[in-house]
């Protein structure tokens, strides 16, 4: 039993996917929520500038005496795979995860992959995924849009402006026979009503924050290091820009308000 709290980090927006997830999976359990939201894109940056902000974006987590970190960010997962390997605590990403329940979810074979720009030049899925089944067809495909549009609150369903940048990015995804669809960046899953419009109703998606946040659960109950009966939930959240578009958009796709304070990442 561990009543510290679950520490959770991204970019930005994004990793509220696997906090959605986690609020319903584990629904007792405290966390610790880390948006840099002052820093994000992280796709668009070198791998060694993700690698750093990542760092610190831990080290904040750690100063905050959490039980558990989740990277629920697929630039970091895919670019810096080996990033957890130091810390005291256990440690997930998104990559794992996601890519076996692709793998398990796909009839065709044909596996889309969307992600940032970093993600998928890092070839992570790709491997992840034919390391799985080797006989896998894997089609990759960088959406580089998609980040901004959520951190500017895009995200109405159906929204005209991300309808058009989805349709331009996914068609030929949907025309090459993809009947699976990683939302391999934890910020597409704000826009997947948009995503699942344009794909139509034979493809699964597959939400990279949320199969992350199922895997910690079984990793945290696996190792007994879940919170004890009578602990009062807590839910922290912070962020490295002025917090009140986060709050915004966050509780509409939280369904809950949440005050987020800001703080100086530097100092980590
Ligand atoms: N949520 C991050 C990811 O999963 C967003 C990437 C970004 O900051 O560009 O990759």
């Amino acid at each position: 039993m561990d009543n510290r709290p679950i520490g959770v980090f991204d970019s930005g927006l994004g990793g509220l996917t696997a906090v959605k997830e986690l609020e319903r999976v584990l629904p007792r359990e405290s966390v610790v929520y880390f948006g840099d939201t002052g820093r994000v894109p992280y796709g668009t940056r070198s791998r060694e500038t993700v690698r750093r902000y990542a760092r610190q974006d831990m080290a904040f987590l750690a100063a905050h005496h959490v039980k558990a970190v989740l990277a629920a960010c697929g630039t970091v997962s895919s670019t810096a795979a080996d990033i957890g390997a130091g810390l005291p605590v256990p440690y997930f990403d998104v990559v794992g995860p996601t890519a076996r329940a692709a793998a398990s979810r796909t009839q065709r074979g044909i596996v889309g992959v969307i992600g940032t720009s970093a993600t998928i030049h890092s070839g992570a899925y790709s491997r992840a995924l034919r390391g799985l089944s080797p006989d896998l067809q894997v089609l990759a495909k960088p959406c580089p849009l998609f980040v901004p549009l959520v951190e500017s609150g895009f995200v109405e369903p159906g929204d005209p402006v991300a309808r058009l940048a989805a349709e331009r990015y996914l068609a030929p995804l949907r025309e090459a026979g993809a009947d699976v669809l990683i939302l391999g960046c934890t910020h597409y899953p704000i826009l997947s009503q948009t995503i699942a419009q344009v794909m139509g109703p034979g493809v699964a998606l597959v939400d990279s924050g949320r199969e992350a946040a199922l895997a910690l659960a079984e990793g945290l109950e696996a190792a007994g290091l879940l919170c004890g009966p009578d602990v009062p939930r807590q839910a922290e959240y912070y962020v490295t820009d002025a917090p009140e578009g986060f709050d915004a958009i966050a509780e509409l796709f939280l369904g809950h308000t949440v005050d987020a304070r800001q703080i100086d990442i530097e100092a980590y």
